[in-house]
């Protein structure tokens, strides 16, 4: 087995990152105003950039993902509605069941697997009779966590957003990593949110930021946002700074977010070399490592005592998601790690 070294691949997830100096100065020099008033000019010019980015009329900054989606389920819903999400859904699984505490809603499964197509969301929709739920809204995921970073195909988008269009349902984006789905596919923010009512974006997971979120969506929505954000206790006075760290984020760091997904490949195919644990294939910067027997825990703890850190989504998986604060070098390191682990725990 490698030699511990001092160093720690963190590799739980691409939230774990740290400012980098740039962005630390980028920070530190922000202009900043009141933004409850609304007077915060930098949190103002990112709200303005990333609609434009996204092909919408408004947008909110928020402190955190969960609190877009979050809004926008408040928006779309009344208490006693559903939600269609995919399996795994990050709004469903690991959002302390907000979509009941605070909308009062209740979610449908579609399709298996987290990713669905125009006739899941038919078959999961409640008809509009006797006293059947009345599903609301449709929410996706893309790029999605629990699938392992897969990209939502935009084909079955596309049918997705035909069968709500029969039914006039509005469809919700969870794009936490819609700047993932972006640099793998070669498709624009714009491209991607063009179904959608509302879009969630986060700067905190591969953009690398310290926190904070953007809602984007029609301007009489997002104004509704705004009251809603205050109610739940998000308003932030001179937030400009995380703005900022959010703007220099926009910057500097969408384009390498295609090393994060090579770093990705990289450990996945030394880890399928194997042969003896499934491996999905990563289309982003999650790997999934599957193992015949649930032994993840141990493999973690394995792991860690070489200094590499990766998560337990189950009992039988580890996950292992790249970002910015891993190097090629750290890549190959983590590699040769969860070889030799999991080479002395399963034959
Ligand atoms: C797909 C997805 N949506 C939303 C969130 C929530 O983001 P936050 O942790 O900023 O609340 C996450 C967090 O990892 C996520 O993976």
């Amino acid at each position: 087995m490698p030699e511990p070294t001092a160093e720690i691949v963190d590799l739980r997830s691409d939230t774990v990152t740290r400012p980098t100096e740039g962005m630390r100065r980028a920070i530190a020099s922000a202009e900043v105003g009141d933004d409850v008033f609304r007077e915060d000019p930098t949190t103002r010019a990112l709200e303005v950039r990333v609609a434009q980015m996204l092909g919408k009329e408004a947008a909110l900054f928020v402190p955190s993902g969960t609190m877009g989606n979050q809004l926008a389920i408040a928006l779309h819903t009344r208490p006693g509605d559903e939600v269609i999400v995919g399996e795994g859904a990050h709004v469903y699984w690991y959002e302390s069941g907000a979509g009941a505490a605070l909308s009062g809603v209740q979610f449908a499964v579609a399709g298996s697997g987290g990713l669905f197509r125009g006739a899941d969301v038919r078959s999961a929709q409640k008809p509009r009779a006797y006293w059947c739920a009345r599903t609301s809204l449709v929410c996706i995921e893309n790029t999605h966590n629990r699938a392992g970073g897969r990209i939502f195909p935009s084909a079955w988008v596309d049918e997705i957003a035909a069968a709500c269009a029969d039914e006039d349902l509005p469809m919700h984006l969870d794009g936490a990593r819609l700047w993932n789905a972006c640099t793998a596919s070669g498709e624009t923010p714009a491209s991607l949110a063009r179904h959608f009512v509302t879009v969630s974006v986060c700067f905190s997971k591969g953009l690398g930021a310290p926190a904070g979120s953007v809602l984007a969506g029609p301007g009489p929505l997002i104004e509704r946002a705004v009251r809603l954000r205050k109610m739940w206790g998000g308003g932030m006075r001179q937030v400009g700074m995380l703005a900022a760290a959010a703007t220099y984020a926009l910057d500097h760091h969408m384009t390498r977010l295609a090393s994060d997904h090579e770093h990705a490949a990289l450990i996945a195919r030394g880890v399928l070399s194997l042969g003896t644990c499934e491996v999905t294939p990563p289309e982003t910067n999650i790997v999934q490592v599957k193992f015949p027997k649930p032994i993840a825990a141990r493999i973690e703890a394995l792991a860690n005592k070489q200094g590499i850190r990766v998560s337990i989504p189950d009992p039988d998986r580890i996950r292992i998601v790249t970002h910015l604060d891993v190097k090629k070098v750290d890549a190959v390191r983590a590699c040769e790690v969860l070889q030799a682990v999991i080479t002395s725990e399963v034959r």
